[in-house]
């Protein structure tokens, strides 16, 4: 290739700054393209991965550094390490043929060094200010070291706990996954802290990736055209409409078509109705894996398949770069597809000022000062309180007292510092503050009488009992006991399903000997996914979800646990009474034969034994201090399409402690010609803080883009009718009021 070429074009822009208007952006990347051969426009198609040898249908045996040379690579995934980045950024710049530079990749899901709580965590702030805070301190951290693309925000919406990736999710909730997707996408995309510091984001797994059969990872997608559109899209629409970079397609099938080969999903759906025209990147060897799905009958064919699907970026699996050149000269792909792909990524370098200066987002100086900084940490901390949900708090045994002479610290969590939860790599250990310090950061003058409990890999009788027997003498000498249980982060997150979803069976038996001394008892939960807890429910008097807070988590639960933070976290995905209900969530619809309509009535949709409800509904989370909702009020009974109407109430906190409450509104639509609509669908949250004694007014304005639904023809239509208003603290509020949309006539 004619590389003087390429300096010519570049030097012609070099000394345009690089904010420049998308048709300077379109000419010069347009000028690029013509200086490459086919070679080396696929070689900018390819993903490789640095570090892990590849995995998948095929070992991909390439060497990354002489890739790099060869041009065969145009973005690499996985390096989080600025001299690493400089030296391959210079490879691809001196070296290649092409000089073009390479795009850095990374999975920075909630926390680059500094970690804030696991993604179902933040989604139970219900705090799109917190998240979108914390998503961009992990933008500057990670762009610091030179990352340009963040495979983040992870969208799914899930009903089903089994999925260990509802961990890194946004719960089971479409309305509350696109404010999570959108707050996401304004972080990392954000020009806030300079140009060197915005980080292209990734929506994914599009689409319905959380809804496998069985829970089971990777598996068969069977749901409804509805579905899709009801549940699993919003967060993608509401990420389109925030200009989202890229977006991945998952590896799981949608209509028995796996979506990185479906062109009804990335073609019609989301680059012609959504008006997506971002960069659509595979996930890891999913081209490849065509073949096992039986699709592909070899990566030929794989190769063409994603292609004519619409993909730009092949991630590790070689298919496109192997066989994309045969697919052109056979007339099989176009070239001018070819360079679609190809203008996205020079676009997006381009727009990243990379060929102004290829190094721009390297700065060690930048990223000492930033990493694990007191002001990151105070976000994470922030974040992290804001995530814990108070699921039980019985004869209000929490907030704790600094005068309390003796406690009692107990159980396999309490010392834990692996508390980043899946998707994060911690590269100071140290750095992440366990329960028992954060507990002891407080400098109050409590004893804490520790003792482990349990161990989950213990089998030897002797120290089971052994243990136990320590852990109720220190729950005799205290006043209370902090009992810090849960599942091991390794439990949760990729290819991590589960079909039993309890806690391990030594922390049960540990309890039950606890409860023999008599002495209240808080667990502390660490888990990353919704655990079976009706046990505990019954019989200890209070608990504290946790999650996974990341770095500054013991901190932030003691704020909690000592009443600094009144928590005011609510559940985003439901907890189920046992597996057996799962899916599990609020939005369901109203069946033939409801139970409630005539509990006594032998026919109705119900288990002979189980209840209905989960555990905690969607929403659900308590406080220490005590929130009352008047009735729902509207400023008139009906409206016209284009008007709105107002709904209040008047909140006020009726207890001793400040706090905030999550305000939610929800809406049913009680009678859609043709379609079954569901009892609930939230519509709006806010987050209200009152003082003790103190009442505000909390009003919606309902508006018609709350009232739409989709037609028995799947097209979206605003139809007359009543139409109920739920306002309240939970899904399962029943404080609601009726009113009357009007035909327009
Ligand atoms: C993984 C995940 C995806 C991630 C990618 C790169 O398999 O499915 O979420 O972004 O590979 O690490």
């Amino acid at each position: 290739m004619d590389k003087e070429k390429l300096y010519e074009v570049k030097n012609k822009y070099s000394d345009v700054t690089i904010n420049r208007t998308e048709e300077e952006i379109d000419r010069m990347a347009r000028e690029i393209l013509e200086t490459l051969n086919l070679n080396q426009k696929l070689g900018q198609m390819y993903q490789m991965v640095e570090g892990a040898n590849p995995f998948g249908s095929k070992l991909v045996d390439r060497k990354l550094e002489k890739s790099i040379v060869n041009g065969d690579t145009g973005v690499i995934l996985g390096t989080v390490d600025w001299e690493k980045a400089l030296r391959f950024q210079q490879l691809a710049v001196e070296q290649s043929a092409s000089g073009i530079p390479l795009l850095f990749n990374a999975d920075i899901i909630h926390g680059c060094d500094t970690i804030y709580p696991i993604p179902l965590g933040f989604a139970c702030s219900f705090d799109m200010e917190a998240v979108e805070k914390a998503a961009r301190m992990a933008a500057v951290e990670a762009t610091a070291i030179g990352v340009h693309w963040n495979n983040s925000p992870m969208i799914d919406v899930s009903r089903d706990p089994r999925w260990g990736r509802c961990t890194e999710g946004v719960g089971e909730d479409p309305y509350l996954g696109a404010q999570l997707a959108k707050a996401q996408i304004k972080g990392y995309q954000s020009y806030e802290h300079g140009a060197n510091h915005y980080m292209m984001a990734c929506a994914k797994h599009f689409v319905a990736y959380g809804a496998p059969e069985g829970g089971r990872d990777y598996n068969t997608v069977n749901i409804s055209e509805r579905e899709l559109y009801e549940v699993y899209l919003p967060p993608f629409e509401a990420a389109v409409r925030e200009s989202v970079d890229s977006i991945m397609p998952a590896f799981s099938t949608y209509n028995n078509i796996p979506v990185t080969a479906h062109k009804g999903l990335l073609q019609t759906l989301l680059r012609e109705k959504l008006n997506f025209d971002g960069i659509l990147i595979s996930d890891y060897t999913a081209v490849a894996e065509l073949i096992n799905h039986g699709v592909a009958a070899n990566e030929k064919e794989a190769a063409q398949l994603s292609l004519e699907a619409g993909l730009d970026v092949e991630m590790v699996s070689d298919c496109i770069l192997e066989y994309g050149r045969e697919l052109v000269s056979h007339g099989e792909i176009s070239m001018e597809r070819i360079d679609a792909s190809v203008m996205r990524l020079l676009k997006a370098k381009i727009k990243l000022g990379l060929f102004d200066n290829p190094y721009r987002y390297i700065n060690p100086a930048e990223y000492e000062k930033v990493t694990l900084s007191p002001q990151h940490k105070g976000i994470a901390r922030d974040l992290a309180r804001k995530s814990m949900v108070l699921l039980k708090n019985e004869n209000h045994v929490l907030p704790l007292s600094e005068q309390q002479s003796a406690i009692a610290l107990i159980g396999p969590f309490a010392k834990e510092k692996e508390i980043e939860g899946a998707w994060a790599f911690v590269k100071q250990r140290e750095s992440m503050v366990s329960l028992s310090e954060g507990l002891l950061n407080r400098g109050v003058d409590t004893v804490f009488n520790e003792a482990v409990g349990c161990d989950l890999k213990e089998t030897d009788e002797v120290k089971i009992k052994a243990m136990i027997d320590q852990a109720v003498l220190a729950a005799k000498q205290s006043d209370v006991v902090l009992l810090a249980i849960g599942e091991p982060q390794q439990m949760s997150g990729e290819a991590k399903s589960y079909g039993k979803i309890d806690l391990h069976s030594s922390q049960k038996r540990l309890t039950e000997e606890l409860l023999k001394t008599g002495k209240p008892i808080v667990v502390i939960l660490f888990n990353g996914r919704p655990v079976l807890l009706d046990w505990y429910q019954q019989h200890v008097q209070a608990i504290l979800e946790v999650w996974f807070p990341g770095t500054e988590g013991g901190n932030g639960i003691a704020d909690v646990l000592y009443g600094d933070y009144n928590p005011s976290g609510k559940l985003a995905m439901s907890f189920p009474y046992c597996e057996g209900q799962i899916p599990v969530h609020y939005r369901q619809l109203k069946t033939g034969r409801p139970l409630e309509e005539n509990p006594e009535d032998p026919y109705r949709s119900k288990y002979e034994d189980i209840p209905n409800e989960p555990l905690y509904p969607f929403g659900f989370g308590l406080s220490y201090t005590h929130f009352e909702y008047s009735k729902v009020t509207l400023s008139k009974d009906s409206k016209k399409p284009g008007e709105s109407i107002r709904a209040s109430v008047m909140l006020t906190n009726s207890g001793s402690y400040q706090g905030t409450e999550v305000v939610q509104l929800y809406i049913r639509d009680i009678h859609a010609y043709g379609v079954s609509r569901p009892v609930k669908e939230l519509k709006g949250f806010q987050k209200v803080s009152l003082k003790p004694g103190e009442t505000q007014q909390v009003h919606f304005d309902i508006t018609d883009d709350m009232l739409d639904y989709y037609s028995v023809q799947l097209k979206k239509i605003l139809e007359p009718g009543q139409f109920e208003i739920f306002i309240g603290a939970s899904s399962n509020t029943t404080n609601s009021k009726v009113f009357i949309l009007n035909d327009p006539k």
